[in-house]
């Protein structure tokens, strides 16, 4: 049998520590499936005290993860830490550039380094992989890598942050507020450290970065995507959407358009009916559409310390299986030098349906004004509905629009001009509406 796989994992929370466990527990499977025992020889973590329900006194332990990164005895180096720069940036360009082999479950790393990082790993034939960075335990990154050789892809969409899709759920099933429901995600270990990171949208930014650099052959491009979180989602945009046959999901959405590639993160309105409409809870979901497959969509646990540590253990697996002088396939699909430059979409041009909820003073005149400045900006209506809300003034009312497709310039300038006129006593609320099948 060949020599044990030696492996060092920097960041004992939730998932290291499942990692760390399971790791044990599956030692026999393991070993069964690579040929090779996986085995943790070193650990790295802040405070060496805690309980974490694993038994590392065989592992050398470092406080410091560039140190691990740089003398461990081990061949793999897996980060999980979190956070785009300092200790986990320098610590896994250091085990790289060291001739290790890196495993990585951070987002926010690979959104703003991932090329650069490429690169390295490229040029010292080593494999970096990260199938935890996005959607948890789902095999997307796998699937788009691999399985998908060839197939041109058209739009990738998809439920990528387990927290929002928590919150939307329970708040829409038990109409129960959003920061309970918030609490809640942080007890089960599903949050970031930081949860506006979730609730803001940047963590799926982050997912959706990396996906549409795998779709698209193109360089990794965050800070280019339309940016809309769900803390300003309320109960009565969820009856409205369910009034309407519809359900609020937070999708990252990428897609090829004519005039570049569209990213965006925000809440949406997908139809209840669609598949993607019954993934609940922490489960996430990634759409991809291709011209060879047609659309293929993965579901499964999104957060948590065992979804995300299934795929960990899976990258590290491969390169247990990995054997030297083997050719690894480029980290992104293809050569990192080779990706193509990021052209961007502008948002204004985004085509599609718009769900717009305002609340008006109820007064004659303000239903044909609001109709009068979609006609201005050529929005064509699907329907318009007037109804008066039990935790409304009583001289005001809720007026929900569904457009036809239109484009975002449009929507933008007609709500201006609707707010301009002066009916409306909040700031008017527009969901985007997504095809979905
Ligand atoms: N906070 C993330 C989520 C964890 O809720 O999906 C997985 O990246």
């Amino acid at each position: 049998m060949a020599d044990a796989l030696r492996v060092g994992i920097a960041g004992l929370g939730t998932v290291g520590s499942s990692v760390a466990r399971l790791l044990g527990e599956k030692s026999a499977e393991l070993t069964r499936q690579c040929g090779r025992s996986l085995v943790v020889t070193a650990v790295s973590a802040r405070d060496r005290t805690r309980d974490r329900g694993v038994d590392l006194s065989g592992a050398a332990w470092f406080e410091n993860p560039v140190e691990m990164a740089r003398k461990g005895e081990i061949d793999v180096f897996v980060e999980l830490i979190g956070g785009d720069e300092g200790a986990p940036r320098e610590a896994v360009k250091t085990a790289l550039e060291a001739g290790k082999h890196v495993v990585t479950a951070n987002k926010a790393l690979l959104s703003k380094h991932g090329v650069s990082l490429a690169e390295v790993a490229e040029k010292k034939g080593v494999l970096l992989n990260y199938e935890a960075a996005v959607a948890g335990g789902i095999p997307v990154i796998k699937t788009m890598r691999e399985a998908l050789a060839g197939n041109t892809v058209n739009r990738v969409f998809g439920i990528m942050n387990g927290t929002c899709n928590y919150i939307l759920t329970r708040m829409e099933s038990e109409g129960i507020s959003f920061e309970a429901c918030l609490a809640d995600a942080q007890r089960l270990g599903y949050a970031e450290a930081d949860p506006t990171f979730d609730i803001e949208g940047n963590d799926t930014a982050h997912k959706l970065s990396i996906l549409t650099s795998l779709a698209f052959g193109c360089k990794i491009s965050a800070a280019d995507i339309y940016l809309e979180g769900i803390s300003n989602i309320t109960q009565a945009d969820i009856r409205a959407a369910s009034a309407l046959g519809y359900r609020i999901k937070l999708l990252g959405v990428a897609q090829r358009t004519e005039s570049g590639i569209e990213q965006r993160v925000h809440p949406t309105m997908v139809p209840t009916a669609s598949v993607i409409a019954q993934v609940h809870g922490v489960t996430n979901a990634v759409a991809i559409e291709t011209d060879i497959l047609g659309e293929l969509l993965l579901s499964g646990p999104g957060a948590g310390g065992n979804a995300t540590a299934s795929a960990v253990i899976g990258d590290i697996a491969d390169i247990a299986k990995s054997r030297p002088g083997f050719q690894h396939g480029p980290v992104f699909g293809r050569p990192a030098k080779e990706l193509s430059p990021y052209r961007k979409a502008q948002m204004r041009s985004h085509a599609g349906g718009y769900f717009i909820r305002l609340t008006v003073h109820d007064r004659i005149g303000v239903f044909a004004a609001i109709a009068k400045r979609m006609a201005d900006n050529d929005i064509s209506l699907e329907s318009i509905v007037q109804h008066a809300d039990g935790a409304l003034a009583k001289d005001q009312k809720t007026v929900v629009l569904v457009t036809a497709e239109t484009t975002e310039a449009a929507v933008r300038k007609a709500v201006d001009g609707v707010t301009k006129d002066g009916h409306l006593t909040d700031k008017a609320q527009v969901i985007r509406i997504e095809r979905a099948g």
